[in-house]
């Protein structure tokens, strides 16, 4: 617990997908929200993940948190969730612009949405209460509560990457929809990149200014802070899980298939920033330009599927289906597949264990605001002999844990190059860059994300809310 600015009055958590203990009981983030909230009471809002005839609000106490959930029209569900924010606002925070489907209409549903959202909130909302809003969904959240007359603390944090100015600008209506984050009190991100798409945007597109630490000004004079917050994972638990997972039966079973052969392992949503077609192709290229290697690793892909309703990701299901029963087919002998790809979700417990068993943690997205999975993945080592990450430089966990192998996803030869030498890689090696990397996620883990965070966010003056003026 920090020893920061008073936390007087209760945290209201607002995010799309909302984890009440029954829903979900793993998860980073699900879990941080959850310790946030029970620690001194507070209000977790958010959409109840069904669809249904009308947009109904169900309240439930549990574990010491109050969940407020609201279902969606399927109307609303395809403009805001499936449309705006899956298919303008993902691909093209992820870089790409290629994949971006925007419809006007989509826009209008999103933003009907987060009206919505903002009414129902306000309605509950007390006076003293601190709201903290996660990720794009929910980007003018705060302005659409401000227009209603929430004058509260109001923090905002984007869990996926903010891209370059140059790339904003190509969404219609982005000064709205970009200028609606000077509502919020704090904006937190990742990493300095993301700071700097984010500065430069007011800057030079909005014509703000940047004021000292760390304050920026929109033109209609309303200040903002903004920073980094690199998100963190419960270091000690996740080690702790690691360790206790040796014993399930389904590791052992698990581990006795793989006949001795080294494990290469990709745990990823099935999402085209993922990077996983060129993972299987650099995959591919490793069997064959080291055919001593094959029969002796093995790559298991586990990849559940995402967001069925965008046509992109069933598109990328077939591709990948196409891919890996292609690679079986070249190379598989009898008794030895080289991927197995699996379209599965796996308790935390059982992960920990396949991430602990696994000579090379692979995690090539080719964008990502963090990526939890690589964190996760060296949190589970063995001490003794652990293994070795290969890590995209377009994650942003590549800008803390410097001791990956830090690849460009998108050339494949260069991934093939660093799993032949992840693969071959002596223990000194290993334990070295192991240690550098265990290191910061001891430091920095996710107890202390949320203090930094909820610290600089309570440190902001609640009275600015309402301020105007430069
Ligand atoms: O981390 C980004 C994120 O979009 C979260 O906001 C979200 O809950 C998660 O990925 C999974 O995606 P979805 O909620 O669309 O299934």
């Amino acid at each position: 617990m920090s020893a920061g600015p008073s936390r007087a009055g209760r945290l209201v958590v607002v995010s799309n997908r909302v984890a009440t203990p029954r829903q979900i009981a793993t998860g980073g983030l699900a879990s941080a929200m959850r310790a946030a909230l029970s620690e001194r009471g507070g209000l977790w809002f958010g959409w109840s993940g069904k669809i249904a005839e009308k947009a109904e609000l169900h309240h439930r106490h549990e574990g010491g948190i109050d969940y407020a959930t609201l279902d969606l029209t399927r109307a609303d569900h395809d403009d805001y969730y499936a449309g705006f924010a899956n298919r303008a606002l993902w691909p093209l925070f992820h870089y790409r612009p290629d994949l971006v489907d925007y419809r006007r209409s989509h826009l209008e549903g999103y933003l009907r949405v987060n009206r919505l959202f903002a009414e129902r909130l306000a309605a509950m909302l007390r006076p003293d209460d601190t709201v903290w809003v996660h990720d794009y969904h929910l980007i003018p959240l705060a302005a659409m509560l401000r227009g209603l007359g929430v004058r509260n603390r109001i923090g905002f944090f984007l869990h996926i990457p903010l891209p370059a100015a140059e790339l904003l600008i190509t969404l219609p209506r982005h000064r709205e929809l970009i200028g609606a984050l000077a509502a919020y009190d704090l904006v937190g991100l990742h990493t300095a990149r993301d700071l700097r798409a984010l500065e430069t945007y007011f800057l030079h597109e909005l014509g703000g200014a940047l004021r000292p630490g760390g304050l920026l000004r929109a033109p209609d004079g309303r200040t903002f802070r903004a920073g980094v917050f690199p998100i963190g994972i419960d270091t000690a638990a996740v080690a702790q899980a690691a360790r206790e997972a040796a014993a399930l039966p389904e590791i052992q079973q698990f581990k006795d298939s793989l006949q001795g052969r080294a494990l290469i392992i990709g745990v990823d949503r099935l999402d085209y920033s993922k990077g996983l077609p060129q993972r299987f192709e650099a995959y591919a290229q490793l069997l064959e330009r080291e055919p001593a290697l094959q029969r002796q690793v093995s790559f298991l892909q586990i990849a559940p599927p995402s967001r069925g309703a965008v046509p992109e990701y069933r598109r990328l299901r077939h591709e990948l289906e196409r891919s890996a029963g292609h690679i079986n087919g070249k190379y598989a002998t009898p008794d030895w597949a080289p991927i197995r790809y699996v379209n599965q979700s796996f308790p935390h417990a059982v992960l920990s264990g396949y991430y602990r068993t696994a000579r090379v943690g692979l995690v090539t997205p080719l964008r990502d605001g963090m990526n939890l999975v690589a964190k996760e993945y060296v949190a589970c080592q063995d001490p003794r002999d652990p293994g070795v990450l290969v890590l995209s430089r377009f994650a942003g966990a590549a800008q803390e844990l410097d001791g990956a192998l830090l690849v460009n996803p998108a050339d494949t030869t260069e991934v093939a190059e660093a799993l032949a030498r992840a693969l071959a890689m002596p223990l000194q090696e290993r334990r070295k860059r192991w240690r550098a990397m265990m290191d910061v996620l001891e430091r920095h883990d996710l107890g202390s994300w949320l203090d930094a965070f909820l610290d600089a966010l309570y440190a902001t003056h609640p009275a600015r809310a309402g301020q105007r003026g430069g």
